[in-house]
């Protein structure tokens, strides 16, 4: 079957053959291994079986423990604070901001590496180690660059698909039906229709993910060239990497751009389980349906503006205060500026948090990068004065939980310094690169056969009721 990956069995049986012969044949053996060790699916075909039984010893021995009580407050409060979902891609600390597989934003920028000494770190190593729990060498790195590559053919459907769409609908509409219209190549839905053990399930699911990964961002620049630039396209570079990459079919090939980019998909990637796209794709494959299916499903979720759509409305909340009030604003009009927006009844877009309490880490390696690479861009200016005037208008407020900036508040400033200024296309550019976390536990939902997803809910009748008895 087309999922079954020929490298690692050759070189297994290979590698047994190198080990009975001679010196030449040794060689020969040594090259073999460094091929398994730079093919990812080799990697998890050996992490997995120790991952199952890890898991099954957790459920036998502590599957009673409990981990909470469970209030009317969290029922009705969007299940705040209600632990639920298993999810090993990332874990989310309130103050510190997101580990991905234990490594916080600064130490992901230290140990992943880049294209260059010192640089953002590159997008593939990212997804090697959400999927591996290890840190990528570069040349694991580079082989993975490739391998998506070569898997980024994006059959001609997907692009009629789209252009049966008004150039003017949402980039995101546009995008969701492109991913829809990849999901008739699901390799998943084939094997499962043919009928596929359980155990096997992971196999063609890895296959789908890894070629959705490698297919977005031709679809997602070519929606961009699309709206904005005359439907001319711009071919892939292969010698690019993943982020570089995505930046020049976009039409971005300044090198700091190309830097922002590898940031700006790493750092977007996954944000732990609950949020509404990553717990929306879980859900979804927790029916069987194919990565492309459930990851539409969490296309529409970013697209709301309390999620993803928030980067688009911060870069236009910017724009209406710089329109209304110059770019030599001061503390005191934007103050009013920030009241006035809150008295209309809207949110202050990019700042507040579901889970975060402090600073999102996520805007803080984008405000040093603003720092580094565009000091001196008004925009930028303006984003820093926000930083000191918002926090405390929103605490004023009383009921805000975090009045901190979060990721969205900073990447629009930085994408429309380097030109890319269309804010409507912003959220399909954190879709990109949504799609490397959520397909990677998408995998490990697979690989560890985590069943159907079904909470229990209730009507108001029932917990009047059941509260009734509690008195
Ligand atoms: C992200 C967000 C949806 C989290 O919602 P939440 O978990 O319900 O947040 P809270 O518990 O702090 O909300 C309590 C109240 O403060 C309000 N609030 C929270 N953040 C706010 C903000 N940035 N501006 C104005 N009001 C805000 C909420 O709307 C809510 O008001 P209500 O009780 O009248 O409905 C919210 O902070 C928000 O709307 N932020 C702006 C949009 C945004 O940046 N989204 C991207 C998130 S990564």
């Amino acid at each position: 079957m087309v999922f079954f990956r020929s490298v690692a069995v050759l070189s297994k049986l290979r590698s047994r053959l190198a080990q009975q012969s001679t010196s030449l044949a040794s060689a020969r053996w040594f090259q073999t291994q460094s091929a398994a060790d730079l093919d990812l699916h080799s990697q998890l075909k050996d992490l997995i079986p120790e991952q199952q039984e890890r898991l099954k010893k957790l459920k036998a021995e502590n599957g009673k423990v409990q981990l909470g009580n469970i209030t009317v407050d969290m029922v009705i409060g969007g299940m705040r604070g209600m632990t639920g979902l298993l999810w090993e891609t990332s874990l989310l600390d309130p103050d510190e901001g997101i580990r991905f597989r234990g490594l916080s934003i600064p130490e992901c920028q230290k140990l992943l590496p880049a294209a260059s000494p010192g640089g953002e770190p590159l997008p593939e190593g990212l997804l090697w180690l959400l999927l591996t729990g290890k840190v990528p060498s570069k040349e694991q790195v580079d082989a993975l660059s490739k391998e998506l590559h070569s898997r980024s053919k994006v059959p001609d459907n997907v692009y009629k698909a789209i252009n049966a769409l008004p150039a003017t609908a949402h980039p995101m509409t546009q995008f969701t039906t492109g991913v829809m219209a990849l999901q008739v190549e699901s390799e998943f839905q084939k094997a499962y229709d043919k009928g596929l053990s359980k155990s096997k399930f992971w196999e063609p699911t890895y296959e789908d993910s890894m070629n959705l990964i490698a297919r977005v961002p031709v679809v997602a620049s070519f929606i961009y060239r699309r709206i904005y630039k005359e439907g001319q396209i711009i071919p892939a570079d292969r010698s690019l990497d993943y982020g570089a990459n995505f930046s020049h079919m976009l039409g971005y090939d300044d090198p700091k751009m190309l830097e922002l980019m590898r940031l700006y998909v790493t750092i977007h990637s996954d944000h732990e389980g609950g949020n509404v796209s990553a717990h929306t794709a879980h859900l979804v494959a927790s029916a069987l349906s194919d990565p492309y299916l459930s990851f539409a499903a969490a296309l529409n979720g970013l697209a709301g503006p309390l999620h993803g759509l928030a980067n688009q409305e911060v870069l236009l909340w910017i724009k209406s205060v710089v329109e209304e009030c110059g770019e030599n604003i001061t503390t005191e009009q934007l103050k009013d500026y920030v009241w006035k927006t809150l008295n209309s009844g809207k949110v202050v877009p990019g700042y507040g948090h579901g889970v975060l309490r402090k600073t999102d880490p996520r805007y803080t390696c984008q405000r040093e990068f603003a720092l580094k690479h565009l000091p001196d861009d008004p925009l930028f200016q303006l984003v820093s004065m926000l930083y000191e005037v918002v926090p405390p208008i929103l605490t004023q407020l009383g009921k805000v939980k975090n009045p901190w900036p979060n990721v969205d508040a900073h990447s629009g400033v930085l994408l429309n310094h380097f030109g890319l200024s269309e804010a409507r296309y912003y959220t399909v550019l954190f879709g990109v690169s949504r799609s490397i976390g959520i397909s990677s536990q998408l995998i490990w939902d697979r690989a560890l056969g985590l069943p159907l997803e079904r909470p229990k809910s209730v009507t108001m009748e029932w917990l009047e009721n059941y509260c009734k008895k509690a008195a």
